[in-house]
């Protein structure tokens, strides 16, 4: 497992105060896209099952990981019902295309892309979770979301690790430039002001 202080150093920028202040007074719809979020990173990692079925480690690394999201979104939609929050559709961040618009369309570079777009999502993903844990622990009425996001802490900075170690697997060369370029287009889109609030959107307008 990945330390924290590595999926930090990892990405561009720590997530603005103002984005944690409106995720906690905005608990439902937090909850709602986080369940969407584990759905989405179980179906884009079944996805890549289906489209390289020739890379062995890929197959082993992210059938375990879909395995574990779906149990993730499980364990969230429990949350949800333990809060009364009802589940519903959700408009997606424009967080996850802003990424993706930037995937080159040859391969292996579009396998590439994917997985080390897969390694920021990961690691946002884990570094919001301990943004918000401490000040979820702090309210008794949270407490059980904030336990819930510092156990999870552990899983996704595994698949962090998980993807950046198989984008390096299938790249001919060194990642280190596509990684900054990526880490450039996250930060902007974590820094830049943001029409709706979701797990992984910008500074809320
Ligand atoms: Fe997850
Ligand atoms: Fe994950």
């Amino acid at each position: 497992m990945a330390e924290m202080s590595e999926v930090r150093a990892f990405l561009g920028c720590g997530t603005p105060s103002q984005w944690i202040d409106a995720a906690l007074a905005n608990l439902p719809v937090l909850l709602i896209d986080h369940a969407h979020c584990e759905k989405k990173a179980a179906s884009t990692a079944l996805n890549l099952l289906f489209r390289y079925v020739d890379r062995r480690s890929l197959l082993a690394k992210l059938s375990q990981l879909a395995r574990e999201e779906l149990l993730h979104f499980e364990q969230v939609l429990e949350l949800m019902e333990k809060h009364g929050v009802q589940y519903d559709h959700l408009s997606p961040s424009r967080y996850a295309m802003g990424l993706r618009k930037h995937i080159r369309q040859t391969e292996p570079q579009k396998l590439v892309d994917t997985l080390i777009i897969g390694a920021f999502i990961e690691a946002r993903s884990c570094e919001r979770f301990e943004a918000l844990a401490p000040r979820l622990l702090e309210n008794p009425e949270t407490q059980d979301i904030g336990k819930y996001y510092q156990f999870l802490l552990k899983s996704e900075s595994r698949h962090f690790e998980d993807y950046l170690a198989l984008a390096r697997e299938y790249s001919p060369d060194t990642i280190d430039e596509r990684v900054n370029t990526f880490r450039e287009i996250e930060r902007e889109l974590i820094e830049s002001v943001d029409q709706e609030l979701r797990f992984h959107s910008g500074i809320p307008s």
